[in-house]
């Protein structure tokens, strides 16, 4: 295949969507939990999660543009300024993808995808009982993306929850350890395995390539 910014402009919607959302490669899948203002709760399947510091501890996520259909994570992470990203694991994958829904306001995805609401030293926001990695948050800013109506909301990690066997003695997560998922474009999920770990890059510690 061969694409030329004219020939992307001139693909149908569908097939040109499934090219861009999946030419980025495999990234991590994960549920948003978030309560309304009126307490109800909310899951929604996120894909775009991504590091943006350690110190302070900040995530963000790009929220898709909330102009034509209601985005109800937005809106409630807007009001109550918490929220919860779980990963999601192998044996709920199926579960997790229909959160992906456009279920009407007042309906609570953890209820129509069976998935359970956990909450957890009193965090504010429902964790996803079935993910064995979840991070507790709290929205510190959001940043309107004028080019397409988008938004990077960021938030702090307050809270992380991950089996102890799954972390080792220098604080590495060996996510194939706790069976989390990645996805590709919207609908194609992949198990993930470690193949390798190496030291931190130096240009005068370079080994035999
Ligand atoms: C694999 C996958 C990844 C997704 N990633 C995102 C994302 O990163 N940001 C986003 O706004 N919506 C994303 N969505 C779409 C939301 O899950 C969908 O719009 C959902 O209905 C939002 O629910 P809500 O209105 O309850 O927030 C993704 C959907 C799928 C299936």
């Amino acid at each position: 295949m061969k694409l030329t910014k004219e020939d992307i402009h001139r693909l149908d919607r569908i097939t040109r969507l499934n090219i861009i959302n999946s030419v980025v490669g495999i990234k991590a899948a994960n549920l948003v939990g978030t309560l309304s203002e009126k307490g109800i709760p909310n899951l929604s399947m996120i894909s775009s999660v991504v590091h943006l510091g350690s110190m302070p501890a900040l995530l963000g996520f790009i929220s898709r543009p909330a102009r034509d259909v209601q985005r109800h994570t937005y809106s409630n992470i807007l009001a109550t300024r918490f929220y919860t990203i779980n990963h999601v694991g192998r044996a709920f994958v199926e579960n997790a993808h229909y959160t992906s829904a456009k279920f009407p306001e007042g309906v609570s995805e953890f209820e129509k995808c069976r998935l359970t609401e956990e909450y957890l030293l009193e965090f504010p926001a429902p964790y996803v009982k079935e993910s064995k990695v979840k991070l507790g948050m709290k929205m510190l800013e959001i940043i309107p993306i004028k080019l397409n109506d988008t938004s990077l909301v960021i938030g702090e990690v307050q809270q992380v929850f991950a089996p102890d066997d799954a972390i080792d003695k220098d604080g590495h997560l060996d996510i194939s350890l706790t069976e989390n998922v990645g996805v590709s474009g919207l609908n194609t999920y992949y198990e993930l395995g470690r193949i390798a770990r190496y030291p931190y890059a130096r240009p005068e510690e370079l080994p035999d390539l």
